[in-house]
């Protein structure tokens, strides 16, 4: 294909759209029923509303009417299944198979929304029916998730409908690989995978070092407990990865890619998997993509689900099919990366992130966020609050927004404890924080992390004791055990953190927890170990008085923890 298909393609792909954006249908349909099917989704049963969607329009003779499609994660995941109704964007939740006569009768056949399948706002029971008047939604922007939930995932055609494969076709056909690193450069992006390093900065090194041939890959391990941003993406929008991978291969000198994926990530890793061979078979991926002379593709690598193979220098080894060990750095990947040679290797929401940059412009990006923290952040919510799922955010958006605004606040009535934000190498944030704005610097202030974007909302109810325990249960386990300080000192760790939820740890425990926390942080070889006593030392920071009921009056102040023995016993 060249620039001139592209563009015929896409006018054709945005005409059969039209009816999502709410214009007037020119397609014959009058309905686009869009069923969720988001792994979330999928467990709460989506598979069977879709198919008896499906099963009744057919029975009702509406085929010509109304067309179903399956897109990717939506974001309310506590909602599921769902189905969206353009035009308008009626919103079903929690819809059963039982419920889908309804819906077809009632709306797609006689034009009238049913009204006790809709959202209702929590506060007032007020009807919300459509899909912008929902808090969930509106308070967003979306720019990593702007196709998700909207287009079928195995579409090329639906992508390019929405602007797809557009930045790549302006990047090989009137950009200098430096004007590309420039863009980057400019729109103030950070790695989305947790250290938030400059993109273009990495590009731009990449892009100077000599050694041949150069990759680009795609990290998509994800292994945060809580965290599912990159496999919606992923199983939600593929091509937006792959865009970005090809923008970022051009950039570089790279004319091939690795998307390392998760084995426990099977519908992502398919949907990726049909979006490469689509792009192959249109022309958007292989030999001379869009007659610019510019070769590229990309191929899948399946995880073993190791927490550390995350970890870049883990994972690229990984790839090269030796042990996921990570090694020290320098040299950093972007010398001596893949096959010890020059690589680019980013987060999947970094990638996802690629097209719109070059589409509207790096300083149209740098005006969104914050002064250090530019763009937006997809943030995957759960916990103890009343909308769990994925949201996107601009940063410098404040805890209590995502929290209260869109997250619907705390579930039964209780109080709001911590935030724990960046997983297993973030931290607790305590409630009394709940005004500050997120971003990079904000959250380290208070000894957490933005990380990948996995949040835990903690109502009164939890133990911080026994929140640090699960977080080092976590990573002593997922320690690959190849340095010392990390092998050694998580498994001490949480030994103290054990005996300290079973009433068997002293005041000087403590003292050695924190001490141990800042040595292993200090020593150890990767991030998994510089990173796994930040629970401990974001708990004893903001709830040291938890840890010393723990201690020193063997109680469990919110009755989490199982004191084997109480204050009596430990005297004698
Ligand atoms: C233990 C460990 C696990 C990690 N897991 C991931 C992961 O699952 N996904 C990811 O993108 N980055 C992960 N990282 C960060 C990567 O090493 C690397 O910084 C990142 O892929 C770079 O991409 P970015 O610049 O786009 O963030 C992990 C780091 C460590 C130390
Ligand atoms: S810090 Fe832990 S995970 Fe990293 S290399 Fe050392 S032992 Fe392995």
């Amino acid at each position: 294909m060249n620039i001139t298909g592209l563009a015929e393609l896409r006018a054709k792909a945005h005409e059969a759209l039209r009816l999502r954006a709410n214009e007037r249908p020119v397609d014959g349909y009058e309905y686009h029923a869009l069923v969720c099917g988001g792994t979330g989704c999928v467990s709460s049963g989506c598979k069977s509303v879709k198919s008896a969607l499906v099963d009744e329009i057919r029975k009702q003779g509406l085929e010509a009417k109304v067309r179903v499609i399956e897109t990717g994660c939506l974001g309310p995941c506590n909602l599921g299944p769902m189905i969206t109704v353009y035009p308008d964007g009626i919103f079903y939740e929690k819809v059963t198979a039982g419920d889908v006569e309804s819906v077809v009768t009632e709306h797609l056949r006689e034009g009238r929304p049913v009204n006790r399948l809709l959202h209702r706002c929590p506060d007032t029971g007020r009807v919300l029916a459509r899909l912008p008047e929902i808090p969930f939604f509106n308070r967003q922007k979306r720019i990593v998730l702007r196709n998700c939930g909207i287009i079928d995932p195995l579409s090329i055609e639906e992508y390019i409908g929405r602007d797809g494969y557009t930045a790549l076709a302006r990047v090989l056909n009137g950009m200098t690989r430096e004007q590309v690193v420039e863009e980057i450069k400019k729109s103030g992006l950070r790695g989305r995978g947790g250290a938030g390093f400059p993109t273009g900065l990495k590009w731009q090194f990449t892009l100077q070092a000599e050694d041949e041939p150069k990759y680009v890959v795609c990290n998509g391990d994800e292994g945060d407990p809580g965290a599912f941003m990159d496999r919606s993406v992923l199983e939600g929008d593929p091509h937006s990865v792959l865009e970005g991978m090809a923008i970022g291969g051009y950039a570089v000198g790279a004319s091939k890619g690795y998307a390392y994926i998760r084995a426990e990530y099977p519908l992502a890793i398919k949907n990726f998997g049909a979006a490469i061979k689509s792009a192959r078979e249109m022309g958007l991926l292989g030999t001379d993509i869009l007659d610019s002379g510019f070769s590229f593709d990309v191929e899948i690598r399946v995880g073993a689900g190791a927490f550390v193979c995350g970890e870049e220098t883990a994972l690229l080894h990984s790839i090269a099919g030796k042990r996921g060990e990570p090694r020290p750095r320098p040299p950093f990947p972007a010398q001596c990366g893949l096959f010890d040679k020059p690589t680019v290797i980013n987060n999947v929401e970094t990638w996802a992130n690629i097209a719109p940059i070059i589409l509207r412009g790096g300083d149209w990006y740098a005006g969104i966020g914050t002064e250090k923290s530019k763009g937006t952040k997809v943030f995957a919510l759960a916990g103890k609050i009343v909308n769990t799922g994925l949201v996107e955010v601009p940063l410098g958006t404040t805890l209590r927004e995502v929290v209260y605004d869109i997250g619907g606040g705390m579930k039964n009535g209780k109080s709001l404890k911590a935030i724990q934000s960046g997983g297993p190498s973030g931290g607790a944030i305590p409630a009394e924080y709940i005004d500050t704005p997120i971003d990079y610097e904000a959250l380290a202030a208070l000894d957490s992390i933005m990380g990948s974007g996995g949040m835990i909302v903690l109502d009164e109810d939890s133990c911080m004791v026994d929140v640090a325990r699960f977080f080092m249960d976590f990573v002593q386990d997922e320690s690959c055990g190849k340095c010392t300080p990390c092998r050694i000192g998580t498994r001490r760790m949480l030994e103290i953190l054990t005996r300290l939820t079973q009433g068997r740890a002293t005041k000087e425990d403590v003292e050695l927890l924190i001490e141990l926390a800042n040595v292993v942080k200090k020593t150890a070889l990767c991030g998994l170990g510089q990173t796994a006593g930040n629970p401990v030392l974001s708990t004893t920071r903001h709830y040291r008085h938890e840890y010393d009921r723990h201690a020193v009056e063997k109680q469990c102040p919110t009755g989490v923890c199982p004191m084997r023995i109480g204050p009596a016993q430990a005297k004698k």
